[in-house]
Parts: C-alpha cells; sequence; structure tokens
C-alpha cells in the first residue's frame, strides 16, 4: 500500500452501497486515494467506476457508508460541495462551450470583472498562469475552442478543473476519443499535476495508460471491489485476469 503511516487519505470512502431500483450498482464498496497518488479504477461495463465517482463528486448521492475527505466526514449533496472540498471531475465530454474562447471556458460562470465589463486581460492572464502550470501550450487563450483539436480541448478541460486548485481531480474515460499523441500529452500532464501533489483517480478501459502513470489499480466488478494491485508489483495480464475473474475468494469459488 501506499498508505504510509501517518498520512491521511486525501479520500477515505467506507462500505459504499449505491443502488438503482432493483440494480445494485455498489455493494459494500471501500475505496481509498492517497495525497500524490494516481489511482486507476478498472473494471468491465457497467462495474460500478462511474457511479463511485460520480459518488465522490456530488453526482449522486450514496444509499449508505462513508466518505472522508483529507480526514474529515462529508455528505456531497451537490457537485459544487464536492468542488468546495476541493475534489474535480473532468467529464468525457469536456461539458466546454464550443463558440467561447479558451480563456473565457476556463473561468466560465465566474468571469472577473471590472466594473459592469469582463476584465479580458485579467482573465486571460490567469488562463496564461494555469496553462504554464500544466505545461500545456495552446496557440492562444483567445482561440474558440471548437477550433481545437480533442487533445486540446481534454487540456482546456482540466485547466479549468485545475483553476479550482483541486486536491483531487477524478478523469472518468479521458483517452476514449484521443489521439496517440493526445493522450500521451494528457498521462504528461497528469505526472504534471502529480509531481505537485495532486492525486488523480483515472478510469479507463486502456491498461496500457494505466500501467504508464499509475501507481495502483484497483478493480470493479459487478459493484463489488475484486481486487487492487501497485502497478509496479503486477502487469496488464494479471490486472486483466483480475477484472475477468475477480481475485482471490472468488477465484477459489469457481476454481
Ligand atoms: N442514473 C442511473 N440510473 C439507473 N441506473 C444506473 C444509473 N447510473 C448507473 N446505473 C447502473 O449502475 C450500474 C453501474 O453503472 P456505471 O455507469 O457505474 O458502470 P461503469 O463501470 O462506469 O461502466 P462503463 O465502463 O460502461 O462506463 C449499471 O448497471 C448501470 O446501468
Ligand atoms: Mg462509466
Amino acid at each position: 500500500m501506499t498508505d504510509m503511516a501517518g498520512t491521511t487519505p486525501a479520500v477515505d470512502m467506507r462500505e459504499i452501497n449505491k443502488s438503482f431500483g432493483a440494480i445494485q450498482a455498489l455493494h459494500n464498496v471501500n475505496f481509498r486515494l492517497m495525497p500524490g497518488e494516481i489511482l486507476g479504477l478498472v473494471g468491465d461495463n457497467s462495474a460500478g467506476k462511474s457511479t463511485l465517482v460520480k459518488i465522490l463528486s456530488g453526482a449522486y448521492q450514496r444509499d449508505s457508508g462513508q466518505i472522508f475527505v483529507a480526514g474529515k466526514e462529508v455528505h456531497f449533496k451537490s457537485p459544487q460541495e464536492s468542488r468546495d472540498m476541493g475534489i474535480e471531475m473532468i467529464y468525457q465530454d469536456f461539458a466546454l462551450c464550443g463558440n467561447l474562447d479558451v480563456a473565457a471556458n476556463m473561468f466560465l460562470g465566474r468571469w472577473p470583472r471590472k466594473g459592469i465589463f469582463i476584465d479580458r486581460r485579467r482573465m486571460e492572464a490567469d488562463a496564461e498562469a494555469v496553462l504554464d502550470r500544466l505545461k500545456v501550450k495552446v496557440n492562444s487563450v483567445r482561440q474558440r475552442v471548437e477550433s481545437l483539436s480533442g487533445g486540446r480541448q481534454q487540456s482546456v478541460a482540466i485547466a479549468r478543473a485545475i483553476s479550482f486548485d483541486p486536491k483531487v481531480i477524478i478523469l472518468d474515460e479521458p483517452t476514449a476519443n484521443l489521439s496517440v499523441m493526445a493522450t500521451q500529452q494528457l498521462l504528461d500532464t497528469m505526472l504534471e499535476l502529480k509531481s505537485q501533489g495532486v492525486a488523480q483517480v483515472i478510469i479507463s478501459h486502456r491498461l496500457q495508460d494505466i500501467f504508464e502513470v499509475g501507481d495502483r489499480v484497483m478493480v470493479l466488478k459487478r459493484g463489488a471491489a475484486v481486487g487492487e494491485r501497485l502497478v509496479k508489483d503486477s502487469s496488464q495480464d494479471e490486472v486483466l485476469r483480475i477484472i475477468v475473474q475477480g481475485d482471490g475468494a472468488e477465484e477459489a469459488l469457481s476454481a
């Protein structure tokens, strides 16, 4: 475990249950994320991955269980409450406004003002500072987002998240629609954020991405946590086997 004595987890979710009608999407799931850690969350379709992170981001509410953020128990009723505790979620569809430029998107809903006018100069300077922090280059923060490649749009979505100065970032299938180069750029950005102490959860079906940047990988199967490995002590083949067959007790039962 990355859990060193005396270190408070960035996120600690205990015995989380969640049902949608007759479907139990999560069953007594324990989930822990350490500061600066990159955790890969994997599992087959419908395993409960998105449901788990949506509970953490305040989009869904758990039926039972406890959530601690930096040691403090929380009861998020909205994404805003999760954001206020330093948690940012990045959605696959980016949720950006294509017809607005990069700077306007990054500060959407909170444009700085000077009297009755938008303070463009400050907004652009702030946008450039965040992109610098991420070591991401765009030609101009005045470029309309719809004119950017998918990878650059992803960068803008992450930059927007970073501008809230989060302690935890959740990426749900971030590389699904990205080119090889854009994927590499995203993974580099994740490592940059890690070096700045930001904890990250990445949900992905691409194990190679998780093995490239991840510290630990956790497997969900039909709503239950069925296995966990340190990336350095495991292999993609082993994790794939856990995704398909489960680990330990479950394996013994089917043997
Ligand atoms: N809002 C919802 N209403 C009803 N059922 C839902 C809802 N969200 C998720 N579910 C159900 O909960 C289960 C887990 O879904 P979830 O989206 O968490 O899976 P996932 O692991 O993210 O899968 P995928 O890899 O396909 O994204 C599925 O059976 C899904 O149909
Ligand atoms: Mg999902």
